[in-house]
């Protein structure tokens, strides 16, 4: 089989407008900024309005990559949400912003990596356009974790916020697009970053609402650890598939969890802080939706020019990881 060479063609991204900053948590956990300057990276993130859901940053994203990739709605063949916080358990994200888009054309379903999802929605994506299934497909990541974040556990609720990055996918000239993927999972650390209610095994009552079982819990300090030793790995391996090295390297984009664990990576690819989009300050973590939107800004940045190597790399809940090579 002749397979066809894959690439991104568009990039977007939405975060919402509302600010809440490390001196608003101070008000309401014992924490400060300084400690979570210093501890993460992050000083401000973003909260969606009360009537805003995920397929609604989504949307907002989706229409911007969709533009910027020079096509309409209707060449668009599958849309792949990929998120953890869904708008609810079905329809699928995905099939809700289909019918938001109009993009009547497209398949859709979501996709649970947590926030390695992009990356597992991008190697699915360039899969089937590389074996001539589909044209055009729109990956999102898209995320509304304010709404599964409990507000008085200062381990969680300093990290996370909501926000959604999109491309669109399709053929590029021979030589450029995706050279690598690697995708990995460890499902016995899957204790380790969690939400458990609302489920089947533990299904919303008073009680699991009551126990916070609906809210985030992660054991903070074994998921860095998890991240420090995976991400450095994870992206030499899919240097290693892509036939490159780590001098290749222009711009590494990396999952925006904790500038501590990003300055692992580049520790390990000898890489320096200029060759690294790091936007976490702004954002902290939006799970799936950190690698497209931290690539959207690269991009409105002038970072990204014809013939880079750019390497995308995540780890998050499952345990799950992922890393790519691409040649934009
Ligand atoms: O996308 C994947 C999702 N998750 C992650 O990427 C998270 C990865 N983990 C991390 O980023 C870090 O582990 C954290 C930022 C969550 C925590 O940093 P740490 O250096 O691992 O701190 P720690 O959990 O070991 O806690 C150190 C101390 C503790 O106090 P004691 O027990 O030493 O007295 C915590 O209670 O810091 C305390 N602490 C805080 N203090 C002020 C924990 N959270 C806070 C806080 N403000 N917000």
């Amino acid at each position: 089989m002749n397979l066809h060479p894959v690439g991104i063609i568009g990039t977007g991204k939405y975060v919402p407008d509302r600010i809440l900053s490390n001196q608003e948590l101070e008000q309401m956990v014992e924490t400060n900024d300084e400690w979570i300057v210093t501890r993460t990276g992050i000083r401000e993130r973003r909260m969606a309005a009360p009537e805003q859901a995920t397929s609604d940053l989504a949307y907002q994203a989706s229409l911007k990559a969709i533009e910027a990739a020079g096509i309409t709605i209707e060449d668009i063949d599958l849309i792949i949400v990929s998120t953890i916080t869904p708008d609810m358990f079905f329809p699928s994200t995905a099939c809700l912003l289909q019918e938001k888009l109009g993009a009547k054309k497209a398949a859709a379903f979501d996709l649970s990596a947590a926030c390695s999802g992009f990356i597992y929605g991008l190697a699915t994506a360039s899969n089937m356009i590389a074996t001539g299934m589909y044209k055009h497909v729109l990956v999102v990541g898209a995320e509304t974790l304010s709404r599964i974040t409990d507000y008085t556990d200062r381990n969680t609720c300093i990290l996370f916020g909501d926000g959604a990055g999109a491309v669109v996918l399709g053929q590029v000239p021979e030589g450029r697009g995706f050279k690598s993927f690697e995708l990995g999972a460890d499902g016995g650390g899957g204790e380790l970053l969690k939400v458990s209610g609302g489920g089947s095994r533990l299904p919303a009552s008073a009680d699991s609402v009551s126990s916070k079982q609906h809210y985030i819990h992660m054991a903070g300090n074994d998921v860095f650890k998890f991240a420090v030793r995976i991400m450095g790995g994870a992206a030499d391996e899919a240097l290693r598939k892509a036939g490159m090295s780590k001098e290749d390297i222009d711009l590494l984009v990396p999952h925006q969890a904790n500038v501590r664990i990003i300055q692992s990576a580049l520790n390990r690819l000898d890489l320096p802080e200029e060759k690294c989009m790091i936007n976490l300050d702004k954002y902290g973590n939006m799970s799936a939706a950190s690698i497209p939107v931290a690539l959207a800004e690269a991009f409105e940045q002038g970072r990204i020019n014809e013939g880079d190597c750019l390497v995308f790399v995540g780890f998050g809940g499952g345990l799950t990881w992922g890393a790519s090579v691409l040649i934009w």
